[in-house]
């Protein structure tokens, strides 16, 4: 029996205290707590605290954490000359891959792979990571950078920065339940990324640069931004039933639907559905919505049998667009979130590391004979 599984499907690569999915059941728990109840109840800073501690934290711990987060919401002096020097017409993840990546240049122990250092580094990251994806888009509308407020939450500073106004509650809630929802999701292409990048004892940035390359991926964090291009593809409600069916029929994948894991609803599409509901109709954006539910209970109808299902991705489309976020934002704004559980994964795989390693089956000839490059045809 060959122990070759494609796209490593079904092989448990590692062993994590952070995220556990049931993907029959539909279950997502960060360190046990059911994702909904942390969706409702928790905040982001409050969550990247469970996920690198295993535990939720005490009043005194969450105000110390939330301060030293806030504290790093600066970029490095002279880091937004390097934005200003991307082209305007540059697309924001090729953008946050380059400037994580350049984030290194300003570290003075870029290399540093200890634990205590890593979890310093993914904080860092964390906290001005915000601050480049908003400098960037105005600097492509043609706007100065609006410096980061300490006084904000990470999901208030984030907008504040994007729009130069304080977000409402309401839209400043809104992100921060998709920054709660979107932080961590078990090995996941972009995690594993991280996860074997460190393994060669390499360092922080090298890791989370990988992780956002692999995240643009259109079948990983990528599927929001097609989502909302389907989505405006679609002329109306009643457009839907033959839009999908044609694609069905092409053999063609509906984006933000299917998952390796889940073959019940996504619990995030679940929670965010009720998010975007409420923001469509606070925002005059219902049509959007209504198309979303027509598409996902055609979907239903068409492919439930097969285990597809709505992901993370397909209503956060809906939700980010009526936050008021650009389309090519929004896997971005995944990226955001998910550097809380990247570096989570950094500080497990670095806690008990072993080098990954996979074998490959190799299919090609033996005893192949040197042809002298004259004699070749
Ligand atoms: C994320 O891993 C994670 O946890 C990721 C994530 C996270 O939080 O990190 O949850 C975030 O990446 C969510 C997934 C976002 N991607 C998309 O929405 C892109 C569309 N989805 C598909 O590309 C697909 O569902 C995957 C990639 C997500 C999963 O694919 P698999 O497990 O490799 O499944 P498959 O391609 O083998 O599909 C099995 C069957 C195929 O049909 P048959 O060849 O058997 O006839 O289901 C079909 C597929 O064609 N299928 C779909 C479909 N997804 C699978 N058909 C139509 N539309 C789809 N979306």
């Amino acid at each position: 029996m060959s122990d070759y599984a494609k796209g490593l499907e079904g092989v448990t690569a590692a062993e994590t205290q952070m995220s556990y999915i049931d993907g029959t059941a539909g279950i997502l728990e960060y360190v046990g707590i059911p994702i909904g109840e942390l969706g409702s109840h928790s905040t982001f800073e409050e969550t990247v605290f469970l996920l690198w501690n295993n535990r939720l934290p005490t009043r005194a711990e969450l105000d110390g954490f939330t301060k030293d987060l806030r504290a790093r919401y600066r970029l490095p002096d002279g880091f937004i000359d390097r934005i200003r020097a991307c082209p305007q017409d540059a697309q924001p993840m090729h953008v946050l891959r380059t400037l994580v990546s350049a984030l290194a240049l300003y570290d003075k122990n870029p290399n540093a792979n200890d634990v205590p250092s890593a979890r310093e580094k993914g904080l860092n990251i964390l906290g001005c990571t915000p601050a480049i994806v908003a400098a960037f888009d105005r600097h492509r509308r043609g706007l100065d950078p609006v410096a980061p407020d300490s006084s904000l939450s990470f999901a208030e500073n984030f907008l504040y920065m994007l729009n130069g106004t304080k977000p409402t509650p309401t839209m400043a809630r809104a992100f921060d339940i998709c920054m709660i929802l979107h932080a961590d999701h078990g090995l996941n292409n972009s995690t594993f990324t991280a996860r074997v990048v460190i393994s060669t004892l390499s360092d922080v940035y090298s890791a989370l640069t990988a992780a956002i390359g692999s995240l643009r991926g259109p079948l990983h964090g990528g599927a929001n931004e097609e989502v909302m291009v389907m989505l405006n593809e679609i002329p109306s409600v009643d457009a839907a039933e033959k839009y999908v069916m044609d694609k069905l029929e092409r053999k063609e994948l509906i984006m933000g639907f299917g998952h390796r894991v889940y073959k019940a609803k996504d619990p995030r599409a679940s929670h965010l559905q009720v998010l975007a509901k409420q923001l469509a109709t606070d925002t005059g954006n219902q049509a959007l919505f209504e198309k979303s539910n027509k598409i996902e209970q055609i979907m239903h109808r068409e492919r439930a049998a097969k285990g597809i299902y709505p992901n993370v991705d397909f209503y956060s489309a809906t939700t980010y667009h009526c936050i008021g976020l650009k389309l090519d934002l929004f896997t971005p704004m995944f990226a955001m979130s998910r550097l809380a559980g990247w570096t989570g994964h950094i500080i497990e795989q670095l806690s008990d590391n072993r080098l990954f390693r996979p074998k490959a089956k190799y299919v090609g000839p033996h005893n192949a004979p040197y042809v002298p490059i004259d004699q070749r045809g």
